[in-house]
C-alpha cells in the first residue's frame, strides 16, 4: 500500500519543504522505505534542495517535469513521461540516497495555474483538471511506500491535484498569531474538497516549527493549538516540537556536502527532533511497520 501526505500551509516560510524533505531522507535512511517527494511548488525548494543544479536544468531542458503534465492538458499533447520525469536517487547525503526519488518542480508551473482553468475538458485528454496528476502518475506511485507532497502556499488548482491523490496532510506552523490563523481555513477548505470529489484526506496533525521555548507567545500558542485539535479538525498536535536552529535552515542547501545523514543533520538538533517526528507519523500512517 501506497501512502500519500500533502505537506500544507496557507501560510509562506513556515517550513513545508524543510519538513518535507527532513522527512523524506529519515524515512528512507532510517526506515528503508521508498518515498517519493512530488514539488508542487514553482519556487522549486524542494527539488533544488534534493538535486544537482545542472542536472535539473538538463531535465527543464527535455521538458520532463510537472509543467510538461499541466501542458499536455492544455495542448491536447501527451508529451509528459513519469518515469522520464522521476529522477532517482535524489538527496545530497551520501551522493544520493537509495529509494529516494523525487518528482521535480519547475518555475514555469507559476504560469500554469491561470491558464489551465480556463480549459475547456474535451479532446484527446479528457480528465478533470483536478486529477490529472493524480491519474498520471498513480501506477508509478504503487512502487512507493510514502508519498511526500510539498505544496505552494495557497490552495489553487494544482495544490487541489496533490491533495486528491492524498489520504493524508500535515500542517507545518511557526507558533504565532500569523502563521496559526489560517489554519481552520485549510481543514475547512480539504473537508470541502472531500465532499466535492468524494475523496478521503485526513488531516495528520499540526507540526510546531521554528518554535523558541523562551518565547511565551510560542509557548502559549502551541497550548492553544494542543487544546484546539478536536475542535478546528486538525487532530492533533505532534508531540515531537522542531525548535528554531541554525541546522535546519541549513537542510536546503544542496551544495553542502553531507556523506551521512548525521553530516546534515547533526547528533542532536534537530536530528533527534525529525527522527522522533518521523516515528511519530509513521506509526500514524504505516502502523506495524
Ligand atoms: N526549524 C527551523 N529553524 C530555523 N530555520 C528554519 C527551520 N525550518 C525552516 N527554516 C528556514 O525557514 C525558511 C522557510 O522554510 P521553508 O522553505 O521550509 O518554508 P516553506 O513553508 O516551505 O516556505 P514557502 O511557503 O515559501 O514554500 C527557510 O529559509 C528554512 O531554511
Ligand atoms: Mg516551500
Amino acid at each position: 500500500m501506497t501512502v500519500a501526505i500533502s505537506i500544507i500551509n496557507l501560510k509562506g516560510g513556515v517550513g513545508k519543504t524543510t519538513l518535507t524533505v527532513a522527512l523524506a531522507e529519515f524515512m528512507a535512511v532510517q526506515h528503508g522505505l521508498k518515498v517519493l517527494v512530488i514539488d508542487l511548488d514553482p519556487q522549486t525548494n524542494a527539488t533544488v534542495s534534493l538535486m544537482d543544479q545542472d542536472e535539473w536544468k538538463r531535465h527543464n531542458v527535455r521538458g520532463q517535469t510537472l509543467v510538461r503534465l499541466f501542458r499536455d492538458y492544455q495542448e491536447n499533447t501527451r508529451i509528459f513521461s513519469v518515469d522520464e520525469a522521476i529522477v532517482h536517487n535524489a538527496s545530497n547525503i551520501g551522493g544520493g540516497i537509495t529509494g529516494l526519488d523525487l518528482l521535480p518542480s519547475s518555475l514555469d508551473l507559476i504560469d500554469i495555474q491561470d491558464e489551465i482553468i480556463n480549459i475547456p475538458s474535451t479532446g484527446l485528454i479528457s480528465h478533470r483538471p483536478l486529477t490529472l496528476l493524480g491519474t498520471a502518475i498513480s501506477e508509478a506511485m504503487t512502487a512507493y511506500d510514502v508519498v511526500l507532497i510539498d505544496c505552494p502556499p495557497n490552495l489553487g488548482l494544482i495544490t487541489q491535484n496533490g491533495l486528491i491523490l492524498s489520504q493524508y496532510y500535515l500542517i507545518p506552523v511557526i507558533p504565532d498569531i500569523l502563521s496559526t490563523y489560517g489554519i481552520p481555513q485549510i481543514v475547512s477548505r480539504i473537508s470541502r474538497l472531500e465532499k466535492e470529489t468524494g475523496a478521503h484526506i485526513q488531516s495528520l496533525g499540526v507540526v510546531i516549527n521554528k518554535y523558541r521555548q523562551q518565547n511565551a507567545l510560542h509557548r502559549n500558542q502551541v497550548s492553544i493549538l494542543r487544546l484546539e485539535a478536536d475542535k478546528v479538525g486538525y487532530q492533533r498536535v505532534f508531540d515531537t516540537i522542531i525548535p528554531e536552529n541554525a541546522r535546519a535552515a541549513a537542510v536546503m542547501d544542496y551544495t553542502l556536502p553531507g556523506a551521512r545523514i548525521h553530516n546534515k543533520y547533526g547528533y542532536e538538533t534537530p536530528f533527534t527532533q525529525y527522527q522522533n517526528l518521523t516515528k511519530e507519523v509513521l506509526d500514524l500512517v504505516l502502523p506495524g511497520d
